[in-house]
């Protein structure tokens, strides 16, 4: 069974068709990037299926269950998680209460919320950092917070926004290795909106391309790069940069 299906989603505001009649599965394990140009409706999409937004049309199966219209906790606690582009300040919370947020959802217990967080802490480098508040981390630190939180949720589908955006190269291929172990130790499935093609191409069993709110294109990411209109949609500017030439030697 799919773990995933979006059938004919759409999402309008006011007249702007931010997503428009996509359809999709995912499928248990999978690891698939989401790609696009700005403005395609990537992190839209991400948020019908978090139960953010309430799509116009369309619906959400989660293991076959219809959950259009769930709200965010809802679709938490079947297991779906998602990070957001921009780190959204839990009001005034130290890194580890940070996490614990996200241990209460299966947990009433604050000794097993705290050692849940501090585990993740321990594994992400951030242990050191724990009674930090997140606005004062470095950016590599902050994504890495954004994806403890999720993962203390115990997700089965984790959703990815932008994770490597700002990052420097040596903090990319941390963050590929550290998607690399939630995919394969935790056993969760992964959806990656990345603009970091290198981290895309390299983790990606299939990648969907989004362009102006619809599904222009799916595949293997080596067939993806070959499409003409993924290339005029997105690839084209992005030709000769140095995290798309990489990945011709690399996956
Ligand atoms: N809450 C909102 N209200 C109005 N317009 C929105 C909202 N969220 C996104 N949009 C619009 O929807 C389109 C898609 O945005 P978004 O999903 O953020 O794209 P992406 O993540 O691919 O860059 C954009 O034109 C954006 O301005
Ligand atoms: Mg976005």
């Amino acid at each position: 069974m799919d773990l995933l299906s979006a059938q004919g989603l759409g999402m309008s505001f006011g007249g702007l068709l931010a997503n428009h009649d996509i359809s999709f599965e995912i499928i248990p394990g999978e690891m698939v990037g989401l790609i696009g140009p700005n403005g395609a409706g990537k992190s839209t999409l991400f948020n019908c299926l978090a139960g953010l937004y309430k799509p116009t049309a369309g619906r959400i199966l989660f293991q076959g269950k219809d959950v259009t219209g769930f709200k965010p906790y809802e679709m938490a606690r079947l297991g779906m998680a998602r990070t957001f582009q921009v780190y959204v300040a839990t009001g005034d919370l130290n890194i580890l209460e940070n996490v614990m947020v996200g241990s209460f959802l299966r947990t009433r217990s604050k000794a097993k919320a705290r050692s849940k967080a501090e585990s993740l802490l321990e594994k992400m480098d951030l242990r050191d950092m724990a009674k930090e508040r997140v606005a004062n981390l470095p950016v590599a630190a902050q994504k890495r917070v954004v994806m403890a939180t999720a993962l203390a949720t115990d997700p089965i589908l984790l959703l990815l926004d932008e994770v490597a955006a700002g990052l420097n190269p040596k903090e990319i291929d941390d963050m590929i290795g550290l998607v690399r172990w939630v995919h394969a130790d935790l056993h969760v499935t992964v959806i990656l909106i990345e603009h970091v093609m290198e981290l895309v191409m390299k983790l990606s069993h299939r990648v969907l391309v989004l362009d102006s709110g619809q599904l222009i294109a799916e595949g293997e990411p080596s067939d993806i790069v070959l499409q003409p209109g993924v290339i005029k949609a997105y690839l084209g500017e992005r030709y000769g940069t140095q995290s798309f030439s990489r990945n011709s030697q690399g996956a």
